[in-house]
């Protein structure tokens, strides 16, 4: 990593999330899961998540674009990558010379691979509800699995879906399961991989997924869940800064962009080098940090490049402050706070935000 001038980075503790892996796995024994780290690994970094799990011995994954997809390409020549969204009828060539598994959910793409004529491997999507990617005709499909099977060069194999509900409506996700098992159980033929559920499902679903061989399982491999009082899970990072000043207020003295906090006596109100251009959005004012052990408020508008926290007399300059990721500061207040889920708060901490990881931290 080049030089760090500035104290605010995010760490990332690569082994719990092989630890996480383990965890999921005991969820549906026999079952193998599939580690989605699109999005740059949820924002741990992909190059790095992915070379360590390669290095724990996995050899397949799962991204959403062909830009990811080619990333991890050129870490390794050997393991699988399997792009769960859409590509370009235009980039077969690329997926078949990069021997990258892809995924086919409409008529446009079946198409161009039915009349490529080198070797692909790709999934069928189909679609149970979510009205996102994915095959509606089911009918449509069987045909389109009977003219593929007549055609070795394109190698069908999976078959999946994708939950719309696994953490909010179980019953609604029952029924897409049940749409997906008549689907194979019908079909012409059943492909080596049959996979449904993301973590929420794998979680919880398993008991009813026995006709699938594979999940797709992202953010509980990072350490969150939409589950709730759940505590199976280790957290896989944290985002830290320090305190670069302190400023004694008196009473009405006023902080931060438009004036919107205001001692109520004389204060002390700390300066840290880390804004929402690094990920700390402006809805976290009213939020916390954590400093030695502490909650101490965030107050005034979070700014671009830095915020402020009020602190008493124990806290000096470069004391470390946990924005995120420790006992005191959960991913899921700071996504309660900005009224989303964990998986947007583990994407948004930008590319300012050094990680640094580590492993086998005691
Ligand atoms: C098609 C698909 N499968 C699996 C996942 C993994 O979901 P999660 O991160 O909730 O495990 C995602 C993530 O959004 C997805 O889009």
């Amino acid at each position: 990593m080049s030089k760090q001038y500035r104290k605010t980075y995010m760490e990332v503790y690569l082994d719990k999330i092989q630890q996480n892996y383990r965890t999921i796995k005991e969820c549906a024994p026999g079952k193998e899961v599939i580690p989605v780290v699109k999005a740059d690994a949820y924002g741990m970094g992909a190059k790095q998540v992915v070379s360590y799990l390669i290095g724990e011995g996995h050899d397949l994954f799962a991204v959403a674009t062909l830009e990811e997809a080619l990333e991890i390409r050129l870490l390794n020549d050997t393991v699988d990558v399997f792009v769960m969204g859409l590509i370009n009828s235009s980039d077969l060539h690329t997926a078949s010379k990069k021997n990258i598994v892809f995924t086919v959910p409409n008529e446009d793409l079946y198409h161009a691979v039915a009349s490529f004529d080198g070797p692909l491997r790709f999934h069928l999507k189909i679609d149970t509800g979510m009205n996102r990617l994915g095959f509606k005709d089911y009918h449509r499909a069987y045909e389109l699995m009977n003219d593929l099977s007549k055609r070795p060069h394109l190698r069908l194999e999976g078959l999946f879906t994708h939950l719309a509900t696994s953490d909010s409506d179980e019953s609604f996700a029952q029924i897409q399961i049940r749409r997906f098992r008549d689907f194979v159980l019908k079909a012409p033929f059943i492909p080596p991989m049959v996979h449904v559920s993301n973590s929420s499902a794998a979680i919880k679903f398993e008991k009813d997924l026995d006709y699938t061989t594979h999940s797709r399982v992202g953010i509980s491999l990072f350490g969150e869940t939409l589950e709730k009082n759940l505590d199976i899970l280790d957290p896989v990072f944290k985002v830290k800064s320090h305190i670069i000043d302190i400023k004694e207020l008196k009473k009405g003295d006023m902080v931060g962009y438009d004036l919107t906090y205001e001692a109520q006596e004389d204060e002390r109100i700390a300066i840290l080098p880390i804004g929402y251009a690094d990920g700390v959005t402006r809805k976290n004012q009213g939020g916390h940090v954590s400093l030695n052990g502490l909650k101490y408020p965030i107050v005034g508008r979070v700014c671009m490049d830095q915020m402020f926290i009020k602190v008493d007399e124990t806290v000096r300059k470069n004391d470390i402050v946990v924005l995120v990721g420790d006992a005191l500061t959960p991913v899921n207040e700071m996504a309660n706070r900005q009224e989303t889920i964990p998986h947007e708060i583990l994407c948004q901490f930008s590319k300012r935000v050094p990680r640094l990881y580590m492993t086998n931290r005691k």
